[in-house]
């Protein structure tokens, strides 16, 4: 027998929306055709001039170990980026580059966690916040949110009634996966005065900033008070607005005590995030906006059409996303569970969704359906489903 493992590490589980494409391969290897709306990953290609800038990066010889917090002419450009677009009073000294929102918020984690600690998590959540809390040997608590009309809101007295004196942070998201609801000011407020009430710090997951449909504003929790600010972490990055998921590029907003602390653990697991990445950043920031507006509009388009063709399916009902590229759909509790359903229409419709269940025990009877893919296969996947559904 080999040497025990970490148990911190075998605490750790796998990934809902992975395994669920696992089994599509394995249908796609036999001949059978898969819609796909599980995977969170834009179907566009990356920008132009970040194409031609990464390539310029590495003939000029750029390929060499940087700054562990980024390149300074990133994090300024970074700055200057958030001030225009959020509103985020960030000095460069306070932005770190990192692996992507991944890298930020596991860094993060460790920035601001001890072995026993608690991380309240406002649920339905992005899965790997439980994992990434775990590997700390501190533990996620699932605060369930309450629906209405259709839409997960948050509820402070929920927040609330999750905190303990073991209590460290509250992970909030917005624009809001599995929801597609960007948060408003007023919930905002309310996650703020819970964090200020307890000491706790705010883990602010933004990586789907740009991604905002219909008159709907991201704000960032960090805008909600100078309170706020000095107690708030944002992790965001290029890989949602940009379609340069596989790149990994990300970064931290951290107040001035904590923003030393991420460079050094950045420096200490990855050295620095990937040179050219950061010379093609630049690039991202500097001349590719007019494609993340095109990507928007696109997304926009197509996520009122996912609305459209689920609520034409008896029983389902499915609010015209906010944010992100993700519509959520309730599903009548007289069906089987959300992961019966999942594998339901994996074999029986050919279409990959994923069961609300992977987003905590409050998402059950729901589905999340990625828009990140083209129309023509989303009416395609539509068709499918209101052939397939109700289960018969
Ligand atoms: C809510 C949320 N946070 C963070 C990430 C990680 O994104 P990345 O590391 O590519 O920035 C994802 C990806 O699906 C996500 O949905």
């Amino acid at each position: 027998m080999p040497p025990e493992i970490s148990k911190f590490a075998q605490s750790l589980g796998g990934s809902t929306v992975v395994a669920m494409r696992r089994k599509a391969d394995a249908l796609e290897a036999d001949g059978k055709r898969i819609v796909d709306f599980g995977i969170g990953e834009p179907d566009f290609n990356v920008p132009p001039s970040v194409q031609e800038a990464a390539i310029a990066a590495i003939q000029s010889g750029q390929g060499k170990y940087v700054d562990p917090a980024g390149l300074p002419e990133l994090r300024a450009l970074i700055s200057r980026f958030e001030a225009q677009h959020h509103g985020t009073e960030a000095a460069m000294e306070n932005i770190v580059v990192t692996n992507g929102s991944y890298g930020a918020l596991s860094m993060i984690m460790r920035a601001i966690l001890n072995p026993g600690d608690e991380v309240v998590m406002i649920e339905p959540c992005w899965g790997p916040y439980r994992q990434m809390i775990r590997l700390c040997g501190a533990a996620p608590v699932g605060a369930a949110m309450p629906v209405i009309d259709g839409r997960f809101v948050v509820d402070a007295n929920c927040i609330a009634s999750a905190v303990t004196a073991r209590t460290r942070a509250i992970v909030v998201n917005t624009p809001w996966n599995p929801t597609g609801r960007v948060l408003s000011r007023g919930e905002l407020s309310s996650i703020a005065g819970i964090a200020a009430q307890s000491d706790l710090w705010i883990v602010a997951d933004e990586v789907y900033s740009e991604l905002v449909y219909e008159g709907a504003q991201h704000l960032s929790v960090a805008s909600i008070s100078q309170d706020a600010a000095d107690r708030s972490i944002i992790a965001t990055s290029l890989s949602k607005s940009f379609a340069m998921t596989g790149w990994r590029l990300g970064y931290c907003i951290a107040p001035p005590v904590l923003a030393p602390v991420l460079t050094k653990i950045n420096h200490t697991t990855t050295r620095c995030a990937t040179s050219i990445v950061q010379h093609a950043a630049l690039a991202a920031f500097e001349g590719s906006l007019s494609d993340v507006a095109y990507m928007r509009a696109e997304y926009a388009r197509r996520g009122a059409a996912v609305a459209r063709g689920l609520n034409q399916i008896e029983g389902v009902l499915c609010p015209v996303p906010e944010g992100t590229f993700y519509a959520l759909a309730q599903i009548p509790e007289s069906w089987a569970g959300s992961e019966a359903i999942a594998e339901y229409l994996l074999t029986e419709a050919g279409v990959i969704i994923t069961p609300g269940s992977a987003y905590g025990p409050s998402c059950e009877n729901y589905i999340r359906l990625s828009f990140a893919t083209s129309i023509d296969l989303i009416e395609e996947g539509l068709a499918l489903l209101r052939r397939a559904l109700p289960p018969s």
